[in-house]
């Protein structure tokens, strides 16, 4: 089996590659552009493969991917790559159209071109928009109408839309996951989880946007990782497959759990203007990959949070560059002022 990841260098493509690399003994070919979120030093143990090998490749770029997939000749593609941060999203718009949904296009292609036996789409519960904070009752299903917040949710619902055209026009063997908030290693700092644990052993304020009420529904990566492979050797084609744990939490409930783990004051936490277009709450209803594929998330939150926190204080180094480089500037223009 050939399998190319796409956007392996980041967060949850390289857990992916990690998980796959033990559980099957399969050709992995890590394809990422390696942008700020991309990280090859995250992959060094998976470089000690044989059976992995990495190209640097922009999946906009026509000529260079169909080169990849002409030398490669993938049987399976696994689209990790985008543009992936809200916030981001809402200062500078137009490279998440380029790489989301233009690169998955251009993907798509590649895929039609080469004839592959199953394309992929990791997408994102933001695709459904949000839900009432009052409304506990209410989940997110397949079915649930698409209805996006921020230029990020909208990218990557447009992808999903060019993903199920191809399928019916095509014939192109698809499939879709859309995940709640995943948290764990290797997750750049500019995230939720991962900046409140940076910030509370640098001893810096912690930024919660508006009152910390806004709800997620957090997923520990390895068990997002399992899902994909689960859908990949058992899901249906052309189908959609939710993956979520039902583990909802308020951003302060979380902020305050981070501070306490890691023994430091309450007082860092500062309250600071809220994100342009906030979604309120996100809740995914499992119950169709749990029917269909014997899918449940193995980690709970008590221990993944521990693990977690435990991995940024074991791995200072891996964190300490991202925040000390260009990132610095981001974090300066994103949270002064604010
Ligand atoms: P990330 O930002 O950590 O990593 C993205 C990776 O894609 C990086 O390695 C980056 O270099 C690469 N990339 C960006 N543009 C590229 C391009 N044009 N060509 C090739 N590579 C490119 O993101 P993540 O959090 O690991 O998310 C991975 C995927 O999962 C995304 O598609 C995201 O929408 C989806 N997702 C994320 C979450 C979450 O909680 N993080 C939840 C659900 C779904
Ligand atoms: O639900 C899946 C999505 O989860 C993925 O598709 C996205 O790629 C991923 O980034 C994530 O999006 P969120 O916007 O939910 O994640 P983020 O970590 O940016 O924020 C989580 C919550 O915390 C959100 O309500 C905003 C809030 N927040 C975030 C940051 C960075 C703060 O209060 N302060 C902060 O500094």
């Amino acid at each position: 089996m050939k399998l190319i990841v796409t956007g392996g260098a980041g967060f949850i493509g390289s857990n992916f590659i990690y998980y796959m690399q033990e559980h099957h003994d399969y050709d992995i070919l890590c394809m990422d552009a390696l942008t700020y979120a991309g990280n090859l030093e995250t992959l060094k143990e998976a470089e000690k493969n044989p059976r992995y090998s990495f190209v640097k490749c922009d999946i906009a770029d026509r000529d260079a991917v169909y080169r990849v997939f002409e030398d490669f000749r993938p049987d399976v593609v696994v689209n990790f790559a985008a543009e992936s941060h809200v916030d981001r999203s809402i200062e500078d718009p137009g490279i998440f159209l380029q790489t989301n949904v233009i690169g998955t296009q251009v993907l798509l292609d590649a895929c039609r071109k080469y004839g592959i036996k199953r394309f992929h789409q990791v997408s994102t519960d933001e695709v459904y928009g949000d839900l009432p904070l009052d409304r506990p009752d209410l989940f997110f299903t397949e079915s649930t109408p698409i209805h996006t917040s921020s230029p990020y949710s909208a990218s990557k619902a447009s992808a999903d839309l060019l993903v199920q055209a191809y399928h019916r026009t095509y014939d192109l063997p698809v499939t879709i996951s859309r995940c709640s908030n995943n948290y764990g290693p290797y997750q750049f700092p500019e995230k939720l989880i991962p900046l409140m644990i940076a910030n509370c052993l640098a001893n810096k304020p912690l930024p919660v946007y508006g009152q910390g009420l806004n709800v997620r529904d957090w997923l520990y990566v390895e068990d997002h990782c399992k899902a994909i492979d689960m859908i990949l050797q058992c899901g249906r084609d052309g189908e959609i497959y939710n993956i979520g744990g039902h583990n909802e939490m308020a951003n302060i409930d979380i902020v305050k759990l981070i501070v306490g783990e890691i023994g430091k004051s309450e007082e860092l936490i500062t309250y600071v203007t809220d994100r342009k277009g906030h979604d309120l709450r996100y809740a995914i209803d499992p119950a169709k990959i749990k029917a269909e594929l014997g899918w449940e998330p193995e980690t709970k939150f008590a221990d993944g949070i521990k693990k977690t926190i435990k991995w940024y204080l074991d791995n200072k180094t891996w964190w300490e560059r991202i925040v000390s480089g260009e990132y610095c500037e981001y974090y300066e223009k994103m949270y002064e002022n604010r």
